[in-house]
């Protein structure tokens, strides 16, 4: 719409008055094309000139007229609201895990598994950096949204970590911890790359599949970790345990090598 654009519009007012002038005749398909919620569209009224406001607040009183003849209209949340609620719930996890995945690298033994996890928390970061660019995209303020569900897994993580278990048992259980807490993320990307497309933000679409990307990575890593001798020295363990001061001694070597690879990596950087 270009009638009366006295003022340079951001983004978001200029959708509505664009919505606005493509459906005049229908209030509700012109706030559904510009994709914004009503307390969004009332909360740009103070950035309209004042013609423009008084032709927007006139549409959202249609709106209400509408609303009031016809019980059936619905004034729940739509899959925009769906999409920012996933999203919130999704930052607050990967939040969650940079915290979890530096407690699951300090309790493993394996070098090769201490150096996933540091490898996986560092990309943790750039992930977040991510969420919140699309955050920006949609004009939505950055918040997390507690993670009920990463914070079960992450708890049955720590609640194994207390156990008295051979360094190889515990290194398989923090690989199976890594994987449930991948495969939630993968889960929560894949649906919120769906929904992207549909709600027509492909940029944000982009930018989630490159993360989900790095979790299917991080979770076959974990995989190859687990089949490449991990699984077999835990067995190993089960079948012929070595005495107390022998497997203390292994431990030890274990996680000085693990360390060194974490501390080769970061320096390679
Ligand atoms: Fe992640």
């Amino acid at each position: 719409m270009s009638r009366d654009r006295e003022i340079i519009l951001d983004d978001e007012t200029s959708a509505v008055l664009d919505a606005i002038a493509a459906a005049p005749d229908d209030p509700q398909a012109a706030f559904d094309a510009a994709n914004l919620t009503r307390q969004e569209i009332e909360a740009g009224l103070q950035f309209l000139p004042p013609a423009q406001a008084a032709m927007v607040a006139e549409y959202l009183a249609a709106l209400d007229n509408t609303q009031s003849m016809s019980p059936t209209v619905s004034t729940a949340g739509t899959l925009r609201d769906g999409f920012v609620y996933a999203l919130r719930d999704l930052y607050d996890s990967e939040k969650q895990l940079t915290k979890a995945l530096g407690k699951f690298a300090k309790a493993a033994s394996s070098g090769e598994l201490i150096a996933a996890f540091a490898s996986h928390l560092e990309k943790t970061h750039g992930q977040i950096e991510r969420l919140e660019q699309v955050f920006e995209m949609l004009g939505e303020r950055v918040r997390g949204k507690h993670s009920e569900g990463i914070a079960g897994i992450i708890d049955e993580g720590k609640s194994v970590m207390e156990e008295d278990f051979d360094h190889a048992t515990m290194d398989a259980c923090l690989i199976a911890a890594g994987q449930r807490a991948e495969h939630y993320q993968i889960a929560a990307y894949g649906t919120l790359i769906a929904w992207s497309r549909a709600l027509g933000l492909p940029e944000a679409a982009e930018l989630l599949e490159e993360t989900l990307e790095e979790e299917k990575a991080a979770d076959t890593t974990l995989s190859k970790l687990a089949d490449s001798g991990i699984i077999d020295a835990a067995a190993e363990m089960w079948q012929d345990p070595p005495d107390d001061s022998e497997e203390a001694e292994v431990s030890t070597k274990a996680k000085r090598a693990g360390q060194a690879a974490a501390a080769k990596k970061s320096a390679r950087r």
